[in-house]
C-alpha cells in the first residue's frame, strides 16, 4: 500500500526497538501488562452522536470521567485535552490575563509558554534558571528568584514555572507556591513531564499538592494515554474557570477524538487502581539501572546527589539522564550509537547527555539492554581514545538582552535577514535557543548585542544545536524591519 505514514509506523513497530521515549504506554505494553483491551480503536472512532458526550460542553460520560480524574489527581476541576499540554498552557495563561499584562516566566520555558505571550499580547518577565555545571543543563528556579521577581514587578498577574524540567529536575515548588500566594498572585505550572508524580511517595511532590492554582500535564508522556492527550487541572477559587474553558474551546478542534479522550480515562483508571505498585517496580528498576550505569568508567548517570545544588529541590528518579563527557563523546553521538548498534531509542540527546524516559509501560529487559549497551559503548569509545577537546562549551546567558518591543509585536512586524555582524543593535525577529542548556539567547523583540553573537559563535564552534533559528548554518539572523524606535507598548 502506498501509505507512507502507516508504513513508517509499522516499520518502527516491527523493529522491536527498546522505547525509552514517550508515549508512556510504551508501544501498548502497559495495556498488555494489565490485560486491558484497547486495540479496537478503529471501531471505536466516532463523533458526538446520541450517547457520546461533547468535550466542549460535557454533560455525561466526559463529565463523569473528568470528575473521576479531578478526584484522583487532587484537583477541584479537570479538563481533558486532545491538543496536548500545548493547548492547556495557552489556555491557562490566556485564561488569567488580559492583553498588555505582565507575567513572570522561566527563561527556559517550553515554546508553548512563549507562544502564549504572543497569542495573549503579554509582557514576559523572565527568571533565568540555575545551570548545573556537570551536566550543563538548566535545572530549576529558586523561591528567592521568584520572590525577587514579584517584588520588582508587583503588576505581574501570575507566575509560570516548568516543573519538572525535561531532565527531571524540580524546583522547591511548595515554597514557590507559598510566596506567589503571599503576593496575591496565581501559580500556573507546566507539569508536562510530571503527570505520574501524584502516585508515589518517592517521586517529587505534584504541583497540585504543592498548592499550584492551574496545572497542565502531558498524560501521554509519562502515563498511559495516547499521544497528544493531556489534562488541565484547577485547584483554586481565584481562577475564572468559565474563561479558562472558553480558551480551551478556542485552542482545540470542534471534532475531538473520543479515542484520545477514552485513553485519558484509561490512564486515570490505571493509576487509580494500580499506579503505586506499577511505579514501585519502575522506580526499583531505575534505581538499579542508575547504580549499574555509574559503575561504568566514563559515564555518569544523574543521581539524587544533585539535589541541593542549582535550585534542585527534588529529582524525578524515573528519568535516566546520562552524561558522556567522561568519554569525550556527545550525547547525540551516544544516542545514534545506541540506536544503530543496540536498537535502543532514547527520548532526547544534547551535546553532552541523553535522556531516557522510563514509565509504567517498561519492563526489566529494557533496562538490562540499556546497561549492557552502555558497557559496550564505554569499552568501544575508551579503546578508540577519541582525542576530542574535553572543554565543554558553557553558554552563559546571564544577562537578558534589552526588550525593545513585546514578542508579539516583533512577530507581526515584517523582517529581513542580515549577516550576524550587521545585526548588532537591531531588534531580533526570531527565538534562538541552544540545547543545552535550553535557555534562549534572544527572544523576538529583544535587541541583538555582542554577547548574543559571541554565544551564537560558541554554538557554531562546538556543534551545539540551536532551535528556532531560521538559518541552520547560524551565519544570518532574522531582524525586525524598523531600524529605529520601540514597539507601541514598551
Ligand atoms: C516542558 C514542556 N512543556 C510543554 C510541552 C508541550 O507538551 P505537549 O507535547 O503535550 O503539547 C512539552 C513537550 O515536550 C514540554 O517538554
Amino acid at each position: 500500500m502506498n501509505t507512507p505514514i502507516l508504513n513508517a509506523l509499522r516499520k518502527y513497530k516491527d523493529s522491536n526497538t527498546v522505547p525509552f521515549h514517550v508515549p508512556g504506554h510504551k508501544m501498548g505494553n502497559i495495556f498488555k501488562k494489565l490485560n486491558i483491551k484497547f486495540d479496537d480503536l478503529i471501531e471505536l472512532d466516532t463523533t458526538e452522536v446520541e450517547g457520546i458526550d461533547n468535550l466542549h460542553a460535557p454533560e455525561t460520560s466526559i463529565k463523569e470521567a473528568e470528575e473521576l480524574a479531578a478526584k484522583v489527581f487532587g484537583a477541584d476541576q479537570t479538563f481533558f485535552l486532545i491538543n496536548g499540554t500545548t493547548c492547556g498552557i495557552y489556555a491557562m495563561i490566556l485564561g488569567v490575563t488580559e492583553a498588555g499584562d505582565s507575567i513572570i516566566i522561566p527563561r527556559n520555558c517550553h515554546k508553548s509558554v512563549t507562544g502564549a505571550m504572543i497569542l495573549g499580547r503579554l509582557k514576559p518577565i523572565y527568571i533565568i534558571p540555575e545551570i548545573d555545571d556537570v551536566l550543563n543543563i538548566s535545572c530549576a528556579i529558586t523561591p528567592i528568584q521568584v520572590e525577587e521577581a514579584l517584588k520588582q514587578n508587583p503588576q505581574a498577574k501570575a507566575v509560570v514555572i516548568t516543573n519538572p524540567t525535561y531532565y527531571g529536575t524540580c524546583s522547591d515548588i511548595k515554597s514557590i507556591a507559598d510566596i506567589v500566594h503571599s503576593y496575591g498572585k496565581l501559580l500556573l505550572v507546566d507539569e508536562a513531564h510530571g503527570a505520574h508524580f501524584a502516585f508515589h511517595e518517592k517521586l517529587p511532590i505534584s504541583a497540585l499538592k504543592a498548592g499550584a492554582d492551574i496545572v497542565t500535564q502531558s498524560t501521554h508522556k509519562t502515563l498511559a494515554s495516547l499521544t497528544g492527550s493531556s489534562m488541565c487541572h484547577v485547584k483554586s477559587n481565584k481562577v475564572d474557570t468559565a474563561k479558562l474553558r472558553f480558551f480551551l474551546k478556542l485552542m482545540q478542534t470542534t471534532s475531538p477524538s473520543h479515542i484520545m479522550l477514552a485513553s485519558l480515562d484509561i490512564a486515570r483508571y490505571i493509576m487509580e487502581s494500580s499506579g503505586q505498585e506499577l511505579l514501585n517496580d519502575i522506580i526499583n528498576m531505575c534505581n538499579i539501572t542508575r547504580i549499574e550505569i555509574n559503575k561504568i568508567d566514563g559515564i555518569y548517570c544523574m543521581n539524587i546527589e544533585r539535589i541541593g545544588s542549582n535550585g534542585i529541590h527534588e529529582i524525578d528518579i524515573t528519568r535516566i539522564v546520562i552524561n558522556f563527557s567522561g568519554l569525550n563523546i556527545s550525547g547525540t553521538e551516544a544516542d545514534k550509537w545506541l540506536r544503530e548498534k543496540h536498537n535502543i531509542q532514547v527520548e532526547l540527546s544534547d551535546s553532552q547527555n541523553i535522556v531516557a524516559v522510563s514509565t509504567i509501560g517498561d519492563q526489566w529487559e529494557y533496562f538490562e539492554r540499556l546497561i549492557k549497551a552502555l558497557k559496550e559503548l564505554a569499552k568501544v569509545y575508551r579503546a578508540s581514545n577519541k582525542n576530542m577537546s574535553n572543554d565543554k562549551a558553557y553558554l552563559r546567558a546571564d544577562s537578558i538582552p534589552e526588550m525593545a518591543m513585546l514578542p508579539y509585536e516583533a512577530i507581526y512586524k515584517s523582517t529581513e535577514i542580515l549577516e550576524l555582524k550587521a545585526s548588532i543593535g537591531r531588534i531580533c525577529g526570531e527565538i534562538i535557543i541552544p540545547y543545552p542548556p535550553g535557555i534562549p539567547l534572544i527572544m523576538p523583540g529583544e535587541i541583538i548585542n555582542e554577547e548574543v553573537l559571541k554565544n551564537i559563535n560558541t554554538c557554531l564552534i562546538n556543534h551545539i544545536k540551536i532551535n528556532g533559528i531560521s538559518d541552520n548554518t547560524m551565519r544570518t539572523i532574522k531582524v525586525v524591519n524598523n531600524k529605529k524606535g520601540k514597539g507601541n507598548i514598551l
